[in-house]
């Protein structure tokens, strides 16, 4: 399945089976990360370790994602790590965001961690099973580019993202709703906008255009992930 099809069927996966995937899908995995874009300016690292280095393990496989302490190096983690989500899922895995969870023994610039193996959970079969906010709250267009969009996970499904878009450039800007607003601005709420945007880039791709660049900015007050295309 493409990724951009998979934005249409994939779920937060929560129950696994805990047989270890093999070395070649492991592999095939990890060189998957090693191709995958990150933002312009970013350098963050990636881990795929056993249950053995987690904390109350409920998956036989996680991705370790560490960065530098900053809302771009936080989003350049959701950018990354959710074309690693869609092409798990697309491969048939489980895949699962894990916010609340920890490494048995965190290093300092740890970030965030995504679980993965294999699941007899099904895939989403339409729209009607996604729980979002209506296209209208969190965009100024409605059309395929803003829909992929409004489908990405977010840490507890604040959906902290409104959609901007004009000529060549859509701009993802951190709007924090509610709960999102008080419990996960700092960091979570920052990679949501990262998840965001690779939605964004994948259905643009899917459009056959050409993504120029995707660029993290800041003014020290708000904060979006700028996607430049032709
Ligand atoms: C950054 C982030 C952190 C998350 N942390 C957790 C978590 O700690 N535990 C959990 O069960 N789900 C976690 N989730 C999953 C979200 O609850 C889920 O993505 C959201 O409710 C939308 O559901 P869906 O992924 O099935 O579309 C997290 C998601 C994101 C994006």
């Amino acid at each position: 399945m493409e990724l951009y099809d998979t934005i249409f069927t994939r779920r937060s996966v929560r129950k696994y089976d805990m047989t270890p995937l093999d070395g070649a899908a492991l592999a095939e995995i990890r060189a998957f990360l090693d191709t995958t874009t990150q933002l312009t300016g970013q350098n963050a690292r990636f881990e795929i370790v056993g249950a053995d280095r987690i904390k109350n393990a409920a998956a036989p496989h996680y991705i370790l994602a560490y960065c530098a302490a900053n809302d771009s190096a936080y989003a350049n983690v959701g950018y990354v790590l959710q074309n690693a989500d869609l092409h798990l899922q697309s491969l048939g895995f489980g895949s699962l965001w894990l916010g609340s969870a920890k490494p048995s023994e965190p290093e300092a610039d740890y970030c965030i961690m995504l679980a993965f193996g294999k699941t007899d959970v099904p895939p989403r079969r339409d729209l009607r099973d996604f729980k979002r906010l209506p296209i209208g709250d969190i965009s100024n267009a409605d059309d395929a580019i803003a829909q992929a969009a409004r489908l990405a996970p977010s840490a507890m499904n604040s959906q902290p993202w409104f959609f901007d878009f004009s000529d060549g450039n859509v701009s993802v800007n951190y709007a924090g709703r509610g709960v999102s607003k008080l419990l996960l601005r700092k960091k979570l709420s920052k990679i949501d906008l990262g998840i965001a945007t690779r939605h964004v880039e994948v259905a643009l791709l899917h459009e056959g255009r050409t993504v120029l660049a995707v660029t993290p900015k800041t003014d020290g007050r708000d904060f979006a992930v700028e996607v430049t295309y032709q």
